[in-house]
């Protein structure tokens, strides 16, 4: 079965592909490498360097696929306050080619990297796949779109789709050419910051007198090979005509300065960091509820936060 992989040079893209292949999936990757890297698609792998916007390319890429796992797109919430037509034309107009392209193919299956940013601000912490979404910036709103079109293509044309909210995606990877780390120009990622802080460029700690255990941000984790596990099971659990939203996290939250004692722990040394004001727009907690992935996808998670600071440093090459 040949899985088509969009997104697949990308950090979490990549590890799928790996994931896939060592499972006995033939696998497709399309990738422009605008965030993404070459050499992190495995030569076992088709790939084919283009982007969602061209039809042409998307179909080539479709040639033989029986599936595809929809990772690409643009995924910086500030960029997306700078550039929100970008963040449309790339994760929404984009994500319709994509589709015109497999209903076209007769291909009907689809699992796609949806997020926690769906949802905004929560009013009830966990967080259930039924509660409110109210995107506060174009990011989420582009992802909540594309839920939208998939609810909408399953009514009119029998696809078949899994829409995966992750939370916060971290860790790494370790395949047989070695780690596959994540790998941002421009990170914004929590973890990969804070293993990466030095007492020049201490990793900030915005606000610390939010109404938390101690007082800093709280958000839920989830391993980078976790979700990928529940990636696989989606895939065959997709029934045709009907689209299903599955939210991805630990289903266990973890402070800003959790996750600062996990990486000195990790790296043996204290991480220096510096207390920062609240950013605008940041919910004091961010948990989610995952019943939803165990009773349908049968999924737990089995990572924790020590695993993926440790994973992430050692992708890092610092420990
Ligand atoms: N990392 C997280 O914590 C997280 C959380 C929620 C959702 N997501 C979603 O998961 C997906 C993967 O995230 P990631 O962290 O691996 O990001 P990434 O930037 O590493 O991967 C995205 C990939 O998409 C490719 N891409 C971008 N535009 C493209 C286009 N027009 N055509 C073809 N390829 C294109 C990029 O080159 C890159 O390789 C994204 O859709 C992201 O929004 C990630």
């Amino acid at each position: 079965m040949r899985i088509l992989v969009t997104g697949g040079a990308g950090y979490i893209g990549a590890t799928a592909v790996d994931i896939l292949l060592t499972q006995g999936f033939d696998v497709t990757v399309l990738d422009d490498c605008s965030t993404g890297h070459a050499d992190s698609v495995p030569s076992q792998a088709r790939f084919i360097e283009g982007s969602l916007l061209d039809a042409h390319t998307v179909r080539e890429a479709l040639t033989g696929a029986s599936a595809v796992l929809h990772f690409a797109g643009k995924s910086l919430v500030g960029e997306s306050v700078v550039k929100p037509d970008l963040y449309h034309e790339v994760n929404v107009h984009g994500t319709r080619i994509l589709l015109e392209e497999m209903r076209t193919a007769a291909i009907q299956r689809i699992v796609f990297s949806s997020s926690a940013a769906t949802y905004g601000e929560p009013v009830t912490t966990p967080i259930l796949e039924s509660a409110a979404t109210s995107p506060t910036n174009p990011y989420g709103e582009t992802k909540l779109a594309v839920d939208n079109i998939l609810t909408q293509e399953g009514q009119l044309h029998g696809l078949g789709a899994i829409s995966l909210r992750y939370f916060n995606v971290a860790g790494a990877h370790k395949s047989q050419r070695g780690w596959l780390p994540e790998r941002h120009d421009t990170e914004t990622h929590l973890i990969p910051n804070v293993l990466r802080s030095t007492p020049d460029k201490p990793v900030k700690i915005f606000g610390t007198d939010w109404s938390t255990v101690d007082g800093t941000c709280i958000r839920d984790y989830v391993h980078v090979v976790d979700l990928i596990d529940a990636h696989i099971s989606a895939l065959q659990k997709i029934q045709l005509g009907s689209h299903e939203v599955i939210n991805l996290g630990s289903g266990r939250g973890y402070s800003v300065r959790e996750v600062l004692s996990a990486a000195s722990s990790a790296l043996g040394h204290q991480i220096p960091a510096q207390d920062s004001s609240r950013r605008s727009g940041d919910p004091a907690v961010l948990l989610a509820d995952i019943k939803k992935a165990s009773t349908y996808l049968g999924w737990t998670p089995t990572r924790d936060l020590l695993a993926m600071v440790t994973d992430t440093a050692a992708s890092f090459q610092l420990s």
